[in-house]
């Protein structure tokens, strides 16, 4: 099989991180994996943030606020929030940068990004770190959007939470090629 076969077999997504983050030269590496995206009309609808140090702090502060003033727990979730962005030395924002465009809709600009961030993952995780994707209500929130500086047209495809890998997590167990793969028009064996 070969070195990138491998890779793809080999990535894991890893929840437990620490410090160091990846280093400059790596981590440009990886985005210019991100870029060679499948793109319709290479329209490149995709941006990162990089956010590290006091940044993560501020992010907690900003997962804070998106959270219901009027919920009954809300000062446990605020105190549990606060705490999420701490889980990494670094996380990378992907945005989606939709744009107006005849013959690509907006689903595919998601698409699109979302490859973006698979690569980026997948990229990360070959070069040693760890990454993990997540999402959660604060991806959806409009005060994170703002407090992150999205314009209008932008969207939060997800928390790329990166790292050096503290404790690997069990294995994910993939499906079966049968169980997902099929041949059309069926064919009697
Ligand atoms: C768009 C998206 C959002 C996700 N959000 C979360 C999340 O908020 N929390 C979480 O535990 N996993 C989340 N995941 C799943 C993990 O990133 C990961 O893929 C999953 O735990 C399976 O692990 P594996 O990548 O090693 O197979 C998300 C995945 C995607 C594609």
């Amino acid at each position: 099989m070969n070195d990138v076969i491998c890779a793809i077999l080999n990535r894991a997504s890893e929840p437990r991180l620490t410090a160091p983050a990846p280093d400059q030269a790596t981590l440009d590496a990886a985005f210019q994996c991100a870029f060679t995206a499948p793109d319709h009309a290479l329209l490149r609808p995709w941006r990162y943030l990089v956010i590290e140090g006091e940044g993560l702090h501020a992010l907690g502060e900003l997962f804070a606020d998106s959270l219901d003033a009027n919920d009954p727990n809300h000062a446990e979730r605020c105190a549990r929030v606060r705490q999420s962005p701490l889980r990494a030395p670094m996380i990378i924002v992907g945005i989606t940068s939709y744009r107006e465009h005849p013959k690509v809709p907006p689903v595919e600009q998601a698409m699109s990004a979302a490859v973006g961030m698979g690569y980026l993952a997948l990229a990360l995780d070959a070069a040693g770190y760890g990454a993990m994707w997540r999402t959660g209500s604060p991806a959806h929130s409009d005060v994170v959007e703002q407090g992150l500086g999205l314009a209008d047209h932008e969207k939060i495809s997800g928390f790329l939470y990166v790292g050096t890998v503290e404790r690997a997590k069990p294995r994910v167990p993939r499906p079966e090629v049968a169980d997902k793969v099929s041949r059309w028009p069926h064919t009697d064996q």
